[in-house]
């Protein structure tokens, strides 16, 4: 079952997303964040202004990051690719022609757009929004299961994102992966990722604000994905990325003392509670 909640906040309305468009998992590695703060029509200069944007951000996708300013003002358009540091070229490349795409489908006639996938993200807009966050708007999913010692597991968690949240600050690539022990049987993965135009603090200060926003959005949740325009977060009991591949920071720490537990001790959580998400998007 999928659940749309959407809350407005004075000009701020969101696209209007059809729960449909999130019947399956496949479909929840999209995301979109639209705003209505400003309009264009089809076929004025604005909307020829971000053709060119997509054509040259496709254009130049291979290095896995690229800015661009089309056009003068006020049809002026700023855009932005980027892909995981991790992803391969050739996946990067059809990742952001897929969001090129699909950009203007998700967010029809928005001078201020942003899709993201797995692997990629491209933003647009009518304002120079380079090496400044955007915060003002959330989208999350969240892992319908619960935890069971969520005492500890909080404990883990904010522990792990406060150290993968300044290792990616401090990087270049604004990513960082790692891994935290949580019980015998899981450890507790997390990733965070800025837009890499962002400076050191301005990178730490949009993480610490969506990892402040786990508490109000999925709190004891097993596992969630957590974006704004400018930064994104994801953790989970299992390893959702390739820890063999670089780069990747971050840390794996052996489990804490588990309390002895009687019932089904060879269990192990699998991965398969990932198809349960709630999906919702709001603002801060
Ligand atoms: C943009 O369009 C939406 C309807 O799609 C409307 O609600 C909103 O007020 C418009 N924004 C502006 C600034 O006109
Ligand atoms: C503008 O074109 C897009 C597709 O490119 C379409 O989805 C949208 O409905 C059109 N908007 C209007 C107001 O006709
Ligand atoms: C922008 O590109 C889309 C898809 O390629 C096309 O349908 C549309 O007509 C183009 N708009 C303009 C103003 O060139
Ligand atoms: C596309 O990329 C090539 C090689 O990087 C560059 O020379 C060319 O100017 C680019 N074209 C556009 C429209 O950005
Ligand atoms: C994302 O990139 C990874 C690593 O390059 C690749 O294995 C995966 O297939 C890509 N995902 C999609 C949906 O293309
Ligand atoms: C993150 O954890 C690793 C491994 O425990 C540690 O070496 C590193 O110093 C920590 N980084 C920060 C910024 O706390
Ligand atoms: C950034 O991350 C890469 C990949 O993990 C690593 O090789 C590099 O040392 C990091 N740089 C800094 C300044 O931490
Ligand atoms: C929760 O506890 C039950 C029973 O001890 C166990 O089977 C299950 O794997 C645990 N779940 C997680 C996510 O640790």
């Amino acid at each position: 079952m999928q659940f749309l909640i959407s809350f407005t906040l004075n000009f701020l309305i969101f696209s209007s997303l059809l729960s449909s468009t999130y019947a399956n998992f496949a479909d929840e590695q999209r995301y979109n964040i639209c705003t209505n703060a400003a309009n264009y029509t089809n076929g004025s200069l604005y909307s020829r202004n971000i053709n060119a944007t997509l054509f040259s951000l496709t254009n130049a996708s291979l290095t896995g990051f690229a800015t661009t300013t089309i056009g003068l003002d006020p049809d002026t358009v700023f855009g932005l690719v980027q892909c995981r540091p991790d992803v391969a070229e050739n996946d990067c490349r059809a990742c952001i022609n897929t969001a090129s795409d699909e950009i203007t489908q998700f967010c029809p006639n928005k001078k201020q757009a942003m899709i993201g996938y797995g692997n990629c993200s491209l933003r647009y807009s009518d304002f120079r929004f380079f090496s400044t966050a955007t915060n003002d708007l959330i989208v999350y999913y969240r892992n319908t299961m619960n935890v069971n010692d969520s005492n500890l597991f909080d404990k883990q968690l904010v522990s792990l994102f406060q150290n993968l949240s300044v290792s990616a600050a401090a990087n270049d690539t604004k990513f960082a992966v790692g891994a935290i022990g949580y019980s015998l049987f899981s450890d507790i993965y997390g990733m965070v990722q800025c837009s890499r135009d962002l400076p050191e603090n301005g990178c730490l200060s949009c993480l610490q604000a969506i990892i402040g926003f786990i508490p109000q959005c999925c709190d004891k949740k097993q596992g969630a994905r957590i974006f704004t325009m400018s930064c994104s977060l994801r953790f989970e009991l299992y390893a959702f990325f390739q820890t063999s591949s670089p780069p990747i920071s971050g840390m794996l720490s052996p489990p804490p003392p588990l309390p002895v537990s009687t019932d089904e001790p060879s269990s192990v959580p699998t991965s398969s509670s990932d198809g349960k998400f709630y999906y919702c998007i709001l603002s801060s």
